[in-house]
């Protein structure tokens, strides 16, 4: 969602004249666009901080000016403290305000002081966006809801992102043509809670229509709650072969008592019930989930559960973090807190078999032919990155022809974080 935010504000400063640039040097303006998920994100933003207003001052330096915006979750939460702890901070705004760049850069130019917007108006960003203008490539995004209202416990999302909000489906057809117009093969719409999508129909109703685009060829969607896998959407991955053949659906924990505490509003049972009528729509649907490890209350036998999940589901991926607490959530001020040392040791243990999981899931696609959308240059010369519809990385050699379009491409290796393969040569006939 950050990616997507930072592209657009890209597009709303694109009008006066901004460009995104490559180095500190050349920047006019630094945005610092920021995440409050986990850990120490205060910390980290005030040490980058540290490093821009170095850049700074050496651009003033050189006789140059350079203005600080930090903007996303972390300021939505922290506010005019970042104005108080960094001074050389010039803007701060949050998640709902990006639309507003533009008129906050022009009154910091004028130095009207510092300009701070963090409201959650009620006219919604996305409807005070220009169109789309910067091209992102063969592979795109789409923010197509946003803001959450399920409050697990330990997250911050419905406080940093808000209610949750729905884009209107014309809106978001109109976006989505005008990304493939640009080049874009793929489409992946984004949401905190991107089933709970309710914009004049389901996301399957609207998945139903992007794929009606001619030269779209391929639909993905993250994040989902379980409680929002609803029948037409489970339906729509076995009739829609635009939508690809993965799902990102995070369960967080294994154990009733912990989702119970987490408020997740779903017990394990409910999960796996979606799995399977998942895999009977789609049966080679490839999956994967978020875990925390260390919940507050969280005991051995808690986290076999989780295991015992991973065990029993086989992820083709999957993201795990120790539970971090955040600031104003409940979770925070639970008084059963898991020690540092028992999280350090099952994270550990889990993403050991989760890395085994994934490994045998790569293994298993050597041999197999797969369409793969080459969207990303690798870091070795002559070397092209793309994904499989399983979302693993396919890395191949010596193929630039092949940038930015989906080839079949015959797996010939599968390692624990990607695979690797070739096109089929066409035999080539020996002179007589
Ligand atoms: N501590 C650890 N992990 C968290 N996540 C969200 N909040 C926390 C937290 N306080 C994880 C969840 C979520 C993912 C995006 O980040 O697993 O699905
Ligand atoms: Fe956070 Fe997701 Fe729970 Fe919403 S559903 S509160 S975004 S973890």
């Amino acid at each position: 969602m950050n990616v997507y935010d930072s592209v657009r504000m890209q597009d709303v400063m694109a009008p006066l004249g901004y460009q995104v640039s490559e180095t500190y040097e050349d920047a006019d303006l630094v945005v610092l666009n920021t995440c409050h998920i986990r850990e120490k994100a205060e910390e980290k933003v005030y040490s980058e901080l540290g490093r821009i207003r170095k850049e700074k001052e050496e651009k003033k330096n050189r006789g140059g000016q350079m203005l600080i915006a930090v903007s996303g979750c972390v300021a939505q939460a922290e506010g005019e403290e970042i104005m108080k702890r960094a001074p050389f901070v010039d803007m701060v705004l949050g998640t709902q305000s990006y639309h507003l760049l533009p008129e906050m850069v022009t009154k910091a130019i004028r130095k009207e002081g510092k300009v701070i917007e963090l409201d959650f108006p009620q006219v919604q960003k996305f409807d005070l966006l220009p169109e789309v203008t910067s091209s992102q490539g063969v592979s795109a995004f789409i923010a197509v809801q946003e803001g959450c209202d399920k409050f697990c416990t330990f997250c911050v999302v419905p406080y940093t992102r808000g209610a949750e909000y729905s884009r209107p489906m014309a809106a978001i057809v109109k976006e989505a043509r005008a990304l493939v117009d640009h080049g874009a093969l793929e489409i992946m719409l984004l949401g905190q809670n991107v089933n709970a999508y309710h914009g004049g129909g389901s996301l399957a109703d609207l998945i139903a229509e992007l794929a009606n685009i001619n030269g779209l060829e391929r639909i993905r969607y993250t994040t989902s709650h379980p409680r929002d896998m609803s029948d037409d959407l489970i339906a729509i991955h076995g009739s829609e072969k635009k939508l690809m053949p993965y799902l990102h659906l995070p369960i967080q924990s294994g154990s009733d008592a912990i989702l119970k505490k987490m408020n997740r509003k779903h017990d394990a049972a409910f999960y796996l019930d979606i799995l399977t009528r998942l895999k009977k729509a789609r049966p080679d649907i490839a999956l994967s989930s978020d875990f925390i490890v260390g919940f507050p209350g969280e005991s051995e036998k808690d986290f076999e559960a989780t295991m015992e999940i991973v065990r029993e589901v086989g992820y083709a991926s999957a993201f795990s973090f120790k539970y971090s607490p955040r600031p104003g959530t409940p979770a925070a001020v639970d008084q059963y807190q898991v020690s540092e040392e028992i999280k350090d040791e099952r994270l550990a243990r889990l993403q050991a078999l989760i890395a085994a999981k994934q490994l045998a899931f790569n293994q298993s696609s050597v041999g197999k032919t797969m369409p793969v959308l080459f969207d990303r240059d690798g870091k070795f010369e002559g070397q092209l990155v793309g994904k499989t519809p399983y979302l693993q990385s396919v890395y191949i050699q010596n193929r630039e022809h092949l940038r930015g379009t989906i080839a079949d491409i015959h797996i010939t290796g599968g390692y624990a974080n990607s695979l690797t393969g070739d096109i089929i040569e066409p035999l080539l006939r020996k002179a007589s």
